[in-house]
């Protein structure tokens, strides 16, 4: 299960990576927004994270203006490791390496088709493990300090 959220700034670029996800069979739950009004984005960002935190969602997509206001929200929930991608280069390493398991964009930043592109690679790219495993742990280790 794929968690979705977006704000008023996302609104439109999340409602093309539903349709994707909907033509390839993936299953997915939006958290909204569910429309172009003005909202906040950590509201959804939040909502989102959490239900992959939590377990309920294995990854999530989240959209904003430029992705950031989502990625920083994100990456405060316990345990969510967010990135903020615009290319599928760092999207393939976002996942190979740095397990993360919360996808960000920018729907001001690139265009609809680069971010599908860059949702297709994120969704089918997978953990590498190896030397990848131990820099994890340091922030798991960290978090679990902190
Ligand atoms: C909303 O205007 C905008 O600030 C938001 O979508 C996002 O870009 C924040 O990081």
């Amino acid at each position: 299960m794929i968690a979705l959220g977006s704000d008023h700034g996302g609104f439109r670029l999340k409602e093309e990576v539903k349709k994707y996800l909907q033509e390839k069979g993936y299953q997915f739950r939006d958290f909204g927004t569910d429309k172009e009004g003005s909202v906040d984005y950590p509201d959804f960002a939040l909502q989102a994270a959490r239900a992959v935190a939590d377990g309920e969602c294995q990854v999530g997509i989240l959209i904003c203006g430029t992705g950031i206001g989502m990625s920083i929200t994100a990456n405060k929930v316990r345990g969510i490791r967010a990135a903020l991608c615009h290319d599928t280069f760092s999207a393939r390493m976002s996942r190979e390496h740095n397990d993360a398991q919360v996808l960000c964009m920018g729907q001001r930043v690139i265009g609809t088709g680069l971010a599908l592109d860059i949702v297709k690679v994120w969704l089918e790219s997978k953990f590498s493990g190896g030397r990848h495993c131990r820099r994890v742990e340091k922030i798991q280790n960290y978090e679990r300090e902190k």
